[in-house]
Protein backbone atom coordinates (compact mmCIF):
# COMPACT_ATOMS: atom_id res chain seq x y z
CA UNK A 1 0.00 0.00 0.00
CA UNK A 2 1.65 3.10 -1.33
CA UNK A 3 -1.16 5.71 -0.71
CA UNK A 4 -1.82 7.14 2.81
CA UNK A 5 -5.37 8.94 3.53
CA UNK A 6 -5.87 11.51 5.97
CA UNK A 7 -9.12 11.46 8.06
CA UNK A 8 -8.39 7.81 9.46
CA UNK A 9 -9.27 8.97 13.07
CA UNK A 10 -13.28 9.88 12.01
CA UNK A 11 -15.93 7.42 10.40
CA UNK A 12 -17.92 7.15 7.30
CA UNK A 13 -21.71 8.67 7.93
CA UNK A 14 -23.11 5.66 10.16
CA UNK A 15 -26.39 6.52 8.67
CA UNK A 16 -25.38 6.43 4.78
CA UNK A 17 -23.39 3.27 5.34
CA UNK A 18 -26.37 1.55 7.32
CA UNK A 19 -28.39 2.38 4.11
CA UNK A 20 -25.59 0.81 1.71
CA UNK A 21 -25.28 -2.34 3.73
CA UNK A 22 -29.69 -2.81 3.49
CA UNK A 23 -29.19 -2.84 -0.42
CA UNK A 24 -26.57 -5.20 -0.26
CA UNK A 25 -28.65 -7.58 2.03
CA UNK A 26 -31.65 -6.80 -0.23
CA UNK A 27 -29.98 -7.25 -3.37
CA UNK A 28 -28.71 -11.16 -2.08
CA UNK A 29 -32.35 -12.08 -1.10
CA UNK A 30 -32.58 -10.82 2.70
CA UNK A 31 -35.65 -9.14 3.84
CA UNK A 32 -35.10 -6.72 5.91
CA UNK A 33 -37.15 -4.37 7.87
CA UNK A 34 -35.24 -0.96 7.09
CA UNK A 35 -35.54 1.76 10.24
CA UNK A 36 -31.87 2.74 10.10
CA UNK A 37 -32.04 5.24 7.11
CA UNK A 38 -33.87 8.46 7.51
CA UNK A 39 -35.07 9.26 3.84
CA UNK A 40 -37.94 10.99 2.56
CA UNK A 41 -39.89 8.34 1.23
CA UNK A 42 -42.32 10.52 -0.67
CA UNK A 43 -42.02 11.37 -4.80
CA UNK A 44 -40.39 14.82 -5.67
CA UNK A 45 -43.60 17.39 -6.44
CA UNK A 46 -44.39 17.46 -9.95
CA UNK A 47 -43.93 21.33 -9.91
CA UNK A 48 -40.03 20.84 -8.88
CA UNK A 49 -39.40 17.56 -11.44
CA UNK A 50 -40.63 19.89 -14.42
CA UNK A 51 -38.75 23.44 -13.38
CA UNK A 52 -35.39 20.91 -13.33
CA UNK A 53 -36.65 19.40 -16.68
CA UNK A 54 -37.21 22.96 -18.15
CA UNK A 55 -33.52 23.34 -16.80
CA UNK A 56 -31.62 20.71 -18.33
CA UNK A 57 -29.92 22.86 -20.67
CA UNK A 58 -28.73 25.75 -17.94
CA UNK A 59 -24.79 24.90 -17.89
CA UNK A 60 -23.20 27.80 -16.60
CA UNK A 61 -21.11 27.72 -13.74
CA UNK A 62 -23.15 30.01 -11.15
CA UNK A 63 -22.24 32.46 -8.32
CA UNK A 64 -20.93 30.50 -5.56
CA UNK A 65 -23.22 32.20 -2.66
CA UNK A 66 -26.08 31.04 -5.09
CA UNK A 67 -28.24 32.43 -8.04
CA UNK A 68 -29.74 35.91 -6.40
CA UNK A 69 -33.54 35.40 -7.87
CA UNK A 70 -33.19 31.75 -5.85
CA UNK A 71 -31.74 33.52 -2.51
CA UNK A 72 -34.88 35.76 -3.14
CA UNK A 73 -37.43 33.12 -3.18
CA UNK A 74 -35.39 31.72 -0.15
CA UNK A 75 -35.94 35.45 1.99
CA UNK A 76 -40.06 35.41 0.27
CA UNK A 77 -39.79 31.49 2.02
CA UNK A 78 -38.42 31.81 5.46
CA UNK A 79 -41.24 35.12 5.61
CA UNK A 80 -43.58 33.47 4.63
CA UNK A 81 -43.34 29.91 6.62
CA UNK A 82 -41.91 31.36 9.97
CA UNK A 83 -41.93 35.61 9.86
CA UNK A 84 -38.27 35.96 9.43
CA UNK A 85 -37.00 38.78 7.69
CA UNK A 86 -33.74 38.13 6.01
CA UNK A 87 -31.86 39.72 3.06
CA UNK A 88 -30.14 37.92 0.11
CA UNK A 89 -26.84 38.92 1.47
CA UNK A 90 -27.45 36.76 4.59
CA UNK A 91 -27.98 33.46 2.45
CA UNK A 92 -25.66 30.94 0.92
CA UNK A 93 -26.89 28.53 -1.51
CA UNK A 94 -24.61 25.01 -1.11
CA UNK A 95 -25.30 21.30 -2.14
CA UNK A 96 -26.91 20.04 1.12
CA UNK A 97 -26.71 21.22 4.26
CA UNK A 98 -24.32 18.95 5.15
CA UNK A 99 -21.41 20.26 3.68
CA UNK A 100 -22.41 23.88 5.04
CA UNK A 101 -22.46 22.96 8.16
CA UNK A 102 -19.27 21.74 7.98
CA UNK A 103 -18.27 24.56 5.93
CA UNK A 104 -19.53 27.15 9.41
CA UNK A 105 -17.65 24.89 11.20
CA UNK A 106 -14.47 25.69 9.40
CA UNK A 107 -15.26 29.57 9.21
CA UNK A 108 -16.08 29.89 12.80
CA UNK A 109 -13.37 29.39 15.45
CA UNK A 110 -14.00 27.67 18.59
CA UNK A 111 -14.48 24.51 20.12
CA UNK A 112 -17.66 22.48 19.39
CA UNK A 113 -20.36 21.89 22.13
CA UNK A 114 -22.42 18.81 20.88
CA UNK A 115 -25.12 18.15 23.03
CA UNK A 116 -25.42 13.89 22.66
CA UNK A 117 -27.66 12.32 21.67
CA UNK A 118 -26.98 14.54 18.01
CA UNK A 119 -27.55 13.45 14.49
CA UNK A 120 -24.18 11.35 13.49
CA UNK A 121 -22.21 14.07 11.41
CA UNK A 122 -21.57 17.08 13.85
CA UNK A 123 -18.67 15.28 15.76
CA UNK A 124 -17.58 13.95 12.77
CA UNK A 125 -17.20 16.91 11.01
CA UNK A 126 -15.51 18.82 13.84
CA UNK A 127 -12.87 15.57 14.04
CA UNK A 128 -12.22 16.28 10.28
CA UNK A 129 -11.50 20.04 10.85
CA UNK A 130 -9.43 19.19 13.99
CA UNK A 131 -11.93 21.10 16.71
CA UNK A 132 -11.73 20.31 19.82
CA UNK A 133 -15.54 18.69 20.72
CA UNK A 134 -17.56 19.05 24.17
CA UNK A 135 -19.82 16.68 24.72
CA UNK A 136 -23.17 18.21 26.19
CA UNK A 137 -24.92 14.56 28.08
CA UNK A 138 -28.54 14.73 27.72
CA UNK A 139 -30.69 12.03 28.96
CA UNK A 140 -34.55 10.72 29.03
CA UNK A 141 -35.23 12.69 31.71
CA UNK A 142 -35.24 15.81 29.78
CA UNK A 143 -36.33 13.88 26.97
CA UNK A 144 -32.85 14.61 25.61
CA UNK A 145 -33.38 18.40 25.50
CA UNK A 146 -30.62 20.26 26.91
CA UNK A 147 -31.84 22.26 29.43
CA UNK A 148 -30.17 26.01 30.01
CA UNK A 149 -28.74 24.14 33.33
CA UNK A 150 -27.39 20.86 31.78
CA UNK A 151 -25.81 23.55 28.77
CA UNK A 152 -23.99 26.18 31.36
CA UNK A 153 -22.53 22.87 33.22
CA UNK A 154 -21.44 21.71 30.48
CA UNK A 155 -19.53 25.14 29.21
CA UNK A 156 -18.19 25.61 33.31
CA UNK A 157 -16.88 21.95 32.93
CA UNK A 158 -15.34 21.96 29.27
CA UNK A 159 -14.38 25.51 28.60
CA UNK A 160 -13.59 27.56 31.51
CA UNK A 161 -12.25 31.04 29.50
CA UNK A 162 -15.78 32.21 29.22
CA UNK A 163 -14.35 35.26 26.80
CA UNK A 164 -13.07 32.87 23.99
CA UNK A 165 -15.60 32.07 21.07
CA UNK A 166 -17.47 28.77 21.20
CA UNK A 167 -19.64 27.35 19.12
CA UNK A 168 -23.25 25.19 19.87
CA UNK A 169 -24.78 22.97 17.11
CA UNK A 170 -28.81 22.54 18.41
CA UNK A 171 -30.97 20.36 15.73
CA UNK A 172 -34.82 21.39 16.13
CA UNK A 173 -37.15 18.97 15.63
CA UNK A 174 -34.27 16.61 16.37
CA UNK A 175 -32.88 13.64 14.31
CA UNK A 176 -32.51 10.72 16.41
CA UNK A 177 -34.79 11.85 18.82
CA UNK A 178 -37.76 13.23 17.65
CA UNK A 179 -37.96 16.17 19.93
CA UNK A 180 -38.48 19.57 19.36
CA UNK A 181 -37.42 22.85 21.62
CA UNK A 182 -40.26 25.16 22.66
CA UNK A 183 -40.08 28.88 23.02
CA UNK A 184 -39.50 29.09 26.16
CA UNK A 185 -36.62 26.76 26.07
CA UNK A 186 -34.76 28.23 23.11
CA UNK A 187 -35.13 31.31 25.40
CA UNK A 188 -33.15 30.72 27.92
CA UNK A 189 -30.32 28.41 25.87
CA UNK A 190 -30.32 31.80 23.85
CA UNK A 191 -29.84 33.51 26.99
CA UNK A 192 -26.74 30.82 27.92
CA UNK A 193 -25.13 31.69 24.48
CA UNK A 194 -25.63 35.06 24.38
CA UNK A 195 -23.51 35.04 28.15
CA UNK A 196 -21.18 33.38 26.94
CA UNK A 197 -20.20 34.13 23.23
CA UNK A 198 -21.50 30.95 22.36
CA UNK A 199 -22.43 30.90 18.55
CA UNK A 200 -24.76 28.97 17.68
CA UNK A 201 -25.61 26.58 14.69
CA UNK A 202 -29.05 25.98 14.22
CA UNK A 203 -29.89 22.94 12.00
CA UNK A 204 -33.75 22.98 11.16
CA UNK A 205 -33.92 20.80 8.34
CA UNK A 206 -36.37 19.07 9.49
CA UNK A 207 -38.60 22.77 10.34
CA UNK A 208 -41.19 21.92 8.67
CA UNK A 209 -42.03 18.11 9.59
CA UNK A 210 -43.47 19.56 12.93
CA UNK A 211 -46.43 17.62 14.09
CA UNK A 212 -49.59 19.79 13.91
CA UNK A 213 -49.74 20.25 18.24
CA UNK A 214 -46.40 21.83 18.17
CA UNK A 215 -44.61 24.87 16.19
CA UNK A 216 -41.12 25.15 15.21
CA UNK A 217 -39.51 28.00 16.64
CA UNK A 218 -35.96 28.94 15.60
CA UNK A 219 -33.34 30.13 19.06
CA UNK A 220 -32.40 32.64 16.00
CA UNK A 221 -35.76 34.73 17.09
CA UNK A 222 -34.06 35.07 20.69
CA UNK A 223 -30.42 35.52 19.46
CA UNK A 224 -30.76 36.89 16.17
CA UNK A 225 -27.06 38.29 16.05
CA UNK A 226 -25.12 35.32 17.14
CA UNK A 227 -27.56 32.34 15.12
CA UNK A 228 -26.94 30.70 11.73
CA UNK A 229 -29.71 28.39 10.56
CA UNK A 230 -29.35 25.57 7.67
CA UNK A 231 -32.00 23.86 6.25
CA UNK A 232 -32.91 22.58 2.87
CA UNK A 233 -34.56 20.81 0.19
CA UNK A 234 -33.66 16.81 1.61
CA UNK A 235 -36.65 16.30 4.04
CA UNK A 236 -40.03 18.88 3.61
CA UNK A 237 -39.69 18.17 -0.28
CA UNK A 238 -38.09 14.61 -0.41
CA UNK A 239 -35.14 16.20 -2.27
CA UNK A 240 -32.28 14.85 -0.60
CA UNK A 241 -30.19 13.62 -4.06
CA UNK A 242 -30.86 17.01 -5.31
CA UNK A 243 -28.37 17.71 -2.75
CA UNK A 244 -29.58 21.49 -1.98
CA UNK A 245 -29.12 23.41 1.53
CA UNK A 246 -28.79 27.21 2.96
CA UNK A 247 -27.47 28.73 5.29
CA UNK A 248 -28.74 32.16 6.73
CA UNK A 249 -26.14 34.20 8.77
CA UNK A 250 -26.99 36.83 11.02
CA UNK A 251 -27.06 40.36 9.15
CA UNK A 252 -23.72 42.39 9.26
CA UNK A 253 -21.85 39.66 9.08
CA UNK A 254 -19.87 40.18 5.78
CA UNK A 255 -16.12 38.54 7.10
CA UNK A 256 -17.81 36.14 8.08
CA UNK A 257 -20.21 36.00 4.60
CA UNK A 258 -16.40 36.35 2.97
CA UNK A 259 -14.67 33.41 4.89
CA UNK A 260 -17.82 30.72 3.65
CA UNK A 261 -17.66 31.89 0.19
CA UNK A 262 -14.04 31.82 0.15
CA UNK A 263 -14.34 27.89 1.45
CA UNK A 264 -16.97 27.33 -0.83
CA UNK A 265 -15.59 29.06 -3.89
CA UNK A 266 -12.15 26.89 -2.93
CA UNK A 267 -14.26 23.46 -2.40
CA UNK A 268 -17.13 23.09 -4.48
CA UNK A 269 -17.60 26.52 -6.77
CA UNK A 270 -21.40 26.18 -7.07
CA UNK A 271 -24.46 23.89 -6.71
CA UNK A 272 -25.41 22.08 -9.86
CA UNK A 273 -26.65 24.70 -12.04
CA UNK A 274 -30.16 23.20 -13.09
CA UNK A 275 -30.98 22.50 -9.25
CA UNK A 276 -30.33 25.76 -8.39
CA UNK A 277 -32.78 27.43 -11.06
CA UNK A 278 -35.31 23.90 -10.22
CA UNK A 279 -35.12 24.96 -6.66
CA UNK A 280 -36.73 28.72 -7.01
CA UNK A 281 -40.08 26.60 -8.32
CA UNK A 282 -39.18 24.70 -4.82
CA UNK A 283 -39.18 27.17 -2.67
CA UNK A 284 -41.92 29.21 -4.30
CA UNK A 285 -44.71 29.60 -1.86
CA UNK A 286 -46.77 28.04 -3.76
CA UNK A 287 -49.82 26.28 -2.31
CA UNK A 288 -49.58 22.94 -4.22
CA UNK A 289 -46.05 22.97 -2.43
CA UNK A 290 -47.60 24.02 0.35
CA UNK A 291 -50.21 21.00 0.59
CA UNK A 292 -47.63 18.73 -0.54
CA UNK A 293 -45.51 20.12 2.42
CA UNK A 294 -48.51 19.71 4.98
CA UNK A 295 -49.77 16.16 3.75
CA UNK A 296 -46.32 14.72 3.61
CA UNK A 297 -45.86 15.41 7.05
CA UNK A 298 -49.33 14.26 8.45
CA UNK A 299 -48.50 10.75 7.18
CA UNK A 300 -45.28 10.95 8.79
CA UNK A 301 -46.70 11.81 11.83
CA UNK A 302 -49.37 9.19 11.77
CA UNK A 303 -47.16 6.79 10.88
CA UNK A 304 -44.05 7.53 13.71
CA UNK A 305 -46.84 8.09 16.12
CA UNK A 306 -48.20 4.58 15.30
CA UNK A 307 -45.24 3.16 15.86
CA UNK A 308 -44.35 5.27 19.35
CA UNK A 309 -47.33 3.92 20.53
CA UNK A 310 -46.85 0.16 19.58
CA UNK A 311 -43.48 0.32 21.53
CA UNK A 312 -45.10 2.23 24.39
CA UNK A 313 -47.91 -0.77 24.48
CA UNK A 314 -45.63 -2.95 25.64
CA UNK A 315 -43.16 -0.74 27.84
CA UNK A 316 -40.30 0.21 25.77
CA UNK A 317 -39.52 3.63 26.85
CA UNK A 318 -39.11 6.17 24.22
CA UNK A 319 -40.15 9.87 24.05
CA UNK A 320 -43.03 11.01 22.02
CA UNK A 321 -42.25 12.57 19.13
CA UNK A 322 -42.87 15.71 18.15
CA UNK A 323 -41.78 16.39 14.49
CA UNK A 324 -39.49 14.52 11.68
CA UNK A 325 -39.49 10.26 11.66
CA UNK A 326 -37.19 9.10 14.25
CA UNK A 327 -37.99 7.58 17.53
CA UNK A 328 -35.07 7.06 20.25
CA UNK A 329 -36.22 3.98 22.00
CA UNK A 330 -33.97 2.88 25.29
CA UNK A 331 -33.89 -0.64 27.07
CA UNK A 332 -31.76 0.86 30.33
CA UNK A 333 -33.69 -0.53 32.68
CA UNK A 334 -33.88 -4.00 31.40
CA UNK A 335 -29.81 -3.69 31.23
CA UNK A 336 -29.43 -6.65 33.34
CA UNK A 337 -31.71 -9.07 30.96
CA UNK A 338 -30.01 -7.66 28.42
CA UNK A 339 -26.70 -8.61 29.72
CA UNK A 340 -27.65 -12.20 30.50
CA UNK A 341 -28.14 -12.68 27.00
CA UNK A 342 -24.93 -10.94 25.53
CA UNK A 343 -26.43 -7.98 25.01
CA UNK A 344 -24.06 -4.93 27.34
CA UNK A 345 -24.01 -1.90 24.40
CA UNK A 346 -26.73 0.22 22.34
CA UNK A 347 -24.24 -1.44 19.32
CA UNK A 348 -24.92 -4.87 20.68
CA UNK A 349 -28.66 -4.23 20.21
CA UNK A 350 -28.26 -3.20 16.72
CA UNK A 351 -26.09 -6.24 15.41
CA UNK A 352 -29.05 -8.79 17.39
CA UNK A 353 -32.19 -7.40 15.88
CA UNK A 354 -30.20 -7.08 12.34
CA UNK A 355 -28.89 -10.32 12.70
CA UNK A 356 -31.17 -12.39 14.33
CA UNK A 357 -34.63 -10.28 13.44
CA UNK A 358 -34.00 -8.80 10.46
CA UNK A 359 -34.15 -5.46 11.50
CA UNK A 360 -32.13 -1.88 10.65
CA UNK A 361 -31.28 0.58 13.19
CA UNK A 362 -28.11 2.72 14.49
CA UNK A 363 -26.73 2.00 17.75
CA UNK A 364 -26.83 5.33 20.31
CA UNK A 365 -23.42 5.22 20.17
CA UNK A 366 -23.67 6.62 16.61
CA UNK A 367 -25.01 9.51 17.71
CA UNK A 368 -22.56 9.84 20.45
CA UNK A 369 -24.06 8.32 23.39
CA UNK A 370 -21.83 6.30 25.96
CA UNK A 371 -21.76 3.16 24.42
CA UNK A 372 -23.54 1.17 27.54
CA UNK A 373 -26.15 3.58 26.97
CA UNK A 374 -28.84 0.70 25.54
CA UNK A 375 -31.12 2.98 23.07
CA UNK A 376 -31.50 2.87 19.24
CA UNK A 377 -32.69 5.08 16.46
CA UNK A 378 -35.73 4.26 14.48
CA UNK A 379 -36.46 5.64 11.20
CA UNK A 380 -40.03 5.12 10.41
CA UNK A 381 -39.86 5.57 6.63
CA UNK A 382 -40.19 2.10 5.37
CA UNK A 383 -43.24 2.39 3.30
CA UNK A 384 -43.96 3.59 -0.57
CA UNK A 385 -44.54 6.79 -0.21
CA UNK A 386 -46.26 7.54 -3.23
CA UNK A 387 -48.86 5.24 -2.42
CA UNK A 388 -49.58 6.69 1.21
CA UNK A 389 -49.85 10.14 0.11
CA UNK A 390 -52.38 9.01 -2.87
CA UNK A 391 -54.21 7.03 -0.14
CA UNK A 392 -53.99 9.80 2.22
CA UNK A 393 -54.92 12.33 0.13
CA UNK A 394 -57.96 10.14 -0.62
CA UNK A 395 -59.50 10.84 2.87
CA UNK A 396 -57.17 12.93 5.40
CA UNK A 397 -59.68 13.14 8.01
CA UNK A 398 -60.26 9.11 8.45
CA UNK A 399 -56.49 8.76 8.02
CA UNK A 400 -56.19 10.95 11.05
CA UNK A 401 -59.08 9.22 12.60
CA UNK A 402 -57.86 5.57 11.86
CA UNK A 403 -54.36 6.13 11.95
CA UNK A 404 -54.29 2.05 12.13
CA UNK A 405 -56.39 1.11 9.72
CA UNK A 406 -54.45 3.85 7.61
CA UNK A 407 -50.89 2.18 8.59
CA UNK A 408 -52.15 -1.17 8.09
CA UNK A 409 -52.62 -0.16 4.46
CA UNK A 410 -50.05 1.78 3.34
CA UNK A 411 -47.12 1.21 5.80
CA UNK A 412 -47.49 -3.13 6.63
CA UNK A 413 -43.96 -3.12 6.51
CA UNK A 414 -43.65 -0.58 9.83
CA UNK A 415 -46.43 -2.91 11.47
CA UNK A 416 -44.46 -6.23 11.44
CA UNK A 417 -41.50 -4.14 12.51
CA UNK A 418 -42.99 -2.43 15.51
CA UNK A 419 -43.89 -6.43 16.14
CA UNK A 420 -40.51 -7.92 16.06
CA UNK A 421 -39.52 -5.06 18.20
CA UNK A 422 -42.47 -6.40 20.32
CA UNK A 423 -41.39 -10.16 20.39
CA UNK A 424 -37.62 -8.92 20.80
CA UNK A 425 -38.26 -7.19 23.82
CA UNK A 426 -40.27 -10.20 25.46
CA UNK A 427 -37.48 -12.26 24.49
CA UNK A 428 -35.43 -10.43 26.50
CA UNK A 429 -37.60 -10.15 29.81
C1 LIG B 1 -30.20 16.47 11.43
C2 LIG B 1 -29.74 16.53 10.02
N1 LIG B 1 -29.06 17.60 9.60
C3 LIG B 1 -28.61 17.70 8.34
C4 LIG B 1 -28.83 16.68 7.44
C5 LIG B 1 -28.23 16.83 6.06
O1 LIG B 1 -29.15 17.15 5.13
P1 LIG B 1 -28.72 17.63 3.67
O2 LIG B 1 -27.25 17.65 3.59
O3 LIG B 1 -29.34 16.64 2.75
O4 LIG B 1 -29.32 19.01 3.54
C6 LIG B 1 -29.53 15.54 7.83
C7 LIG B 1 -29.73 14.44 6.89
O5 LIG B 1 -30.06 13.32 7.21
C8 LIG B 1 -30.02 15.46 9.15
O6 LIG B 1 -30.70 14.40 9.59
Amino acid sequence: MLLTAAGKKTKRSATLVMNETVKQLRKSGKEVFHLGFGESPFPIHPIIQKALCDNAHQRNYLPTQGILPLREQICRFYENMYGFDVTPNQIVVGPGSKVLLYNAMMALQGPLFVPTPSWVSYDEQARLLGKEICYVRTSHETSYLMTSEIFENALKEHWTHTADQKILVINTPNNPTGQSYSKAQLKELANVAKENNVIVLSDEIYALLTYREYEHHSIAEYYPEGTLITGGLSKDRSAGGFRVGTIILPAEESELLESILTIASNTWSCVAAPIQYAAIEAYRPNQEILDYIRDCTAISEIITKYTHQRLRSCDIRCPAPMGAFYLFPDWNSEREQMAAKGIKTSMDISEVLLRDWSVATLPGSDFGMVPEELCIRLATVDYNGEIALRKYRENPQKAMDDPDSFVKCVAPRLITAAEILEKFTESIR
